[in-house]
């Protein structure tokens, strides 16, 4: 007979583990949301995300100077790292975020080198949706909002990732994970492999 110490044991015994099984063995998902008038919701969870790199003081132009030290770290969401892993490129639904932070010298015990600022600085987001972008991938970039309007395609985000990024417009030789997996899938950008066939004039 099923009477309601047997249902309530059930539930404390079986369902509640359940589901906070679930709660930590699933991640939240991490497919792009928009808002009704097409912004992109920021990914709040991205650093639990698959990390990829740091770059410091990168500057894609000779000339520029800037005033003060930088990290930028790259995350992207796990279910298109696993897709990257088995295939060389990024599936439909990538979302890849790059977070900029101060470089902080002298704190704590530090003496000599730098770290990164509890600050974030700028949060930018380049993501692979193909019903969405005729371009298939759109770049945003959230300041200190939930959510960000689509960077115009005419901004020079898109030429520059286009002419030199490695795969599919992103910037995977810098990747350090990701750039030999490329490279046995046979997945590089035929400009990616110009450029590393004639390198660049120092
Ligand atoms: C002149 C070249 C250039 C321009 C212009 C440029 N980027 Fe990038 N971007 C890079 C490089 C190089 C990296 C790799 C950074 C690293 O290794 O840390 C990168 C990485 C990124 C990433 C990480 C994911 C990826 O695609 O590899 C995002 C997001 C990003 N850039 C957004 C932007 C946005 C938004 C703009 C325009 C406002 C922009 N970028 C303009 C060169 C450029």
């Amino acid at each position: 007979m099923i009477n309601k110490t047997t249902v309530l044991l059930f539930s404390v015994m079986v369902l509640l583990p359940a589901a906070a099984f679930r709660q930590y063995a699933t991640p939240p998902s991490s497919a792009p949301e928009y808002t009704s008038d097409a912004q992109l919701k920021l990914p709040e969870h991205y650093r639990q995300w698959v990390y990829l790199t740091t770059g410091f003081d990168m500057s894609y132009n000779p000339a520029m100077q800037m005033g003060h030290h930088m990290f930028d770290n790259v995350f992207v969401n796990p279910e298109a790292y696993k897709a990257f892993v088995e295939t060389g490129t990024w599936p439909d639904k990538t979302i890849l975020v790059l977070e900029a932070r101060g470089a902080e010298g002298k704190g704590s015990i530090n003496q000599k080198g730098n770290y990164q600022g509890a600050e974030v600085m700028a949060v930018e987001v380049h993501v692979k949706d193909e019903a969405h972008f005729p371009g298939k991938w759109a770049f945003f970039g959230f300041d200190d909002g939930k959510t960000a309007k689509m960077i115009p395609t005419s901004a020079d985000c898109y030429s520059c990732h286009a002419a030199h990024a490695a795969v599919d417009t992103t910037f995977v030789q810098f990747y350090p994970t990701l750039l030999p997996i490329a490279k046995s899938k046979g997945t590089l950008s035929a400009s990616y492999q110009k450029e590393i066939a004639m390198p660049a004039e120092k």
